[in-house]
């Protein structure tokens, strides 16, 4: 298929190594920020915050949690342009969610007579994922995740390389980030930039993946 949609995501891949002379454009990065503002979650709950390392000092303490494990991915912390923390809310309470709330009804897309009927109404999807001590994290976590895909859709559209990293040491990024995690856990990373031409031994090789119809069924 030819399709521009499809190219992009073929063309897409997991980078291992980046040229750290080439950096993304100020005008790139705010496209990538602005699309993972936009990205959706359910019940409109963005239970996340992103950390976009940009600077040298950001990328060394990055650097700095990769002591004890998951060293096969350290070296991206420096090397690639941008690196993102994509953290989540472990415990997203309903308080929390009057501000979304707010902002269905400030921006025009929720009546404001409706305020109550979505705080109470919608937030039972939250409640429904929330254990007894109120952690909800692997829902909120699940939201996350929706982010990253969009920001890799949106990286391939731009053609920036970038590697998702589930291979970050989350116990460490929390001590380091503590301040601006702010409670928020973050359990995985995006590194972003442009491979290092020779270099990068998953540079343009083929897709590998399951069988279109294992995966892919239509009723
Ligand atoms: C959530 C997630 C976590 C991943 N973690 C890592 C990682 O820590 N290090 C790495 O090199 N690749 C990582 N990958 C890359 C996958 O191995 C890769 O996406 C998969 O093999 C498909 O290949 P492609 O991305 O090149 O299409 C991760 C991918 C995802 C989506």
């Amino acid at each position: 298929m030819t399709h521009p949609i499809i190219k992009d995501l073929n063309t897409r891949y997991t980078t291992k190594k980046y040229d750290a002379t080439k950096r993304i454009s100020a005008q790139d990065i705010e496209i990538i920020k602005q699309s993972i503002h936009l990205s959706a979650s359910s019940i409109n709950s963005q239970p996340w915050k992103f950390i976009v390392l940009e600077s040298d000092e950001a990328k060394q303490r990055f650097h700095n949690t990769f002591a004890n494990m998951f060293q096969f991915n350290q070296p991206h912390a420096k090397e690639a342009s941008h690196t993102i923390l994509f953290a989540y809310n472990p415990r997203f309470t309903k308080e929390q969610y009057k501000k979304v709330v707010d902002a269905e009804v400030t921006s025009g897309h929720l009546p404001a007579e409706r305020y109550n009927d979505m705080l109470d109404g919608a937030f039972g999807f939250a409640e429904l994922n929330t254990d007894e001590t109120g952690f909800n994290g692997n829902w909120t976590k699940a939201q996350t995740y929706i982010a990253l895909g969009n920001t890799l859709h949106t990286l391939a559209r731009l053609g920036i390389a970038s590697t998702p990293m589930e291979g970050v040491d989350a116990q460490l990024i929390g001590e380091e980030f503590k301040q601006e995690l702010d409670g928020y856990v973050c359990d995985f990373a995006l590194a972003m930039g442009y491979h290092k031409e020779g270099e990068d031994y998953n540079h343009g090789l083929p897709k590998a993946r399951l069988p279109f119809e294992d995966v892919v069924t239509t009723l």
